[in-house]
């Protein structure tokens, strides 16, 4: 077990097999946890994170142009987005342990790091979930192409941890409450319990994800005593590309602290 939760970061990020990336990374998190309920806690250390976490030779990755489209009414149409959701996971792994390692100088409480351990061994749940999923179905992750590029909200928000929240939790994983809903109803027009049974998990586990970046969003504008809707107006402007897509989970993202004067605005400038 690596000496410091920098150190974990680093090993997660560096381990290339994606289940076991998972694993390294649902280990950490246990061992993070079992050290604060014990009154023993593992230093935060130092330690410099890869400009690009370590993955799989396989999937091949392409631009987003080039992955081809596939009828989601098909069988093959849930398999890749069964395949498109496993990569997402598996990115989100990679991201809360570089928001971890990569803003170390910034203090923080404990509280932030806790999070983002938590939400670290959900998203690899989430992937172990889907692999899983893909598997039963005869498939398995790497089967398919996937998305390329998935890292660049990290390159883009690597010098800047308020803007880093803004991109990832706030924008990104609100992007999936949006989304997730009309998956579950596909996989169950299917009849696919299983993977709507996953599904549902994701769901319930992503709404925490999006509140803790909206928490620490806040707690750091509190900080530097800016306005956080203004804030959060300009970093998504100046660090997110395109504008955010309607329709929106009202209800969710409310949940998660995130009310629409926040959202709406940035939808509506295209
Ligand atoms: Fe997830
Ligand atoms: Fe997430």
């Amino acid at each position: 077990m690596p000496a410091s939760l920098a150190d974990c970061a680093v090993a997660v990020l560096g381990t290339a097999d994606a289940r076991a990336k998972t694993a390294l990374s649902r280990r950490c998190a246990a061992a993070w946890f079992e050290g604060r309920e014990q009154g023993r806690p593992m230093p935060i250390g130092t330690a410099r994170p890869p400009d690009r976490p370590a993955r799989p030779a396989k999937p091949e990755l392409l631009d987003p142009r080039d992955v081809p489209r596939r009828r989601p009414g098909s069988a093959a149409g849930r398999l890749a987005i069964l395949h498109a959701i496993a990569h997402i996971e598996l990115n989100a792994v990679d991201l809360h342990w570089d928001i971890i390692a990569r803003f170390t100088h910034v203090p923080m409480p404990a509280g932030f790091y806790d999070d983002w351990v938590k939400a670290a061994d959900e998203e690899s749940k989430h992937f172990d979930l889907l692999s899983d999923r893909l598997e039963a179905h005869g498939a398995f992750y790497g089967a398919l192409p996937a998305h390329a590029g998935m890292w660049r909200a990290a390159e883009d928000t690597a010098q800047d941890l308020e803007a880093r929240l803004a991109v990832v939790p706030m924008v990104l994983e609100a992007r999936g409450l949006d989304v997730t809903p009309g998956m579950i109803a596909l996989f169950e027009k299917a009849g696919d319990a299983d993977t709507v049974a996953a599904l549902e998990v994701i769901y319930a586990e992503e709404v925490g994800h999006v509140a803790y970046g909206s928490k620490w969003f806040h707690f750091l504008c509190g900080r530097h005593d800016h306005d956080p809707k203004d804030r959060f107006h300009d970093l998504v402007r100046r660090y997110f590309h395109g504008a955010l897509k309607p329709p929106f989970n009202v209800e969710k993202r409310a949940e998660a602290g995130l009310p629409p004067d926040f959202y709406w605005p940035l939808a509506e400038e295209v």
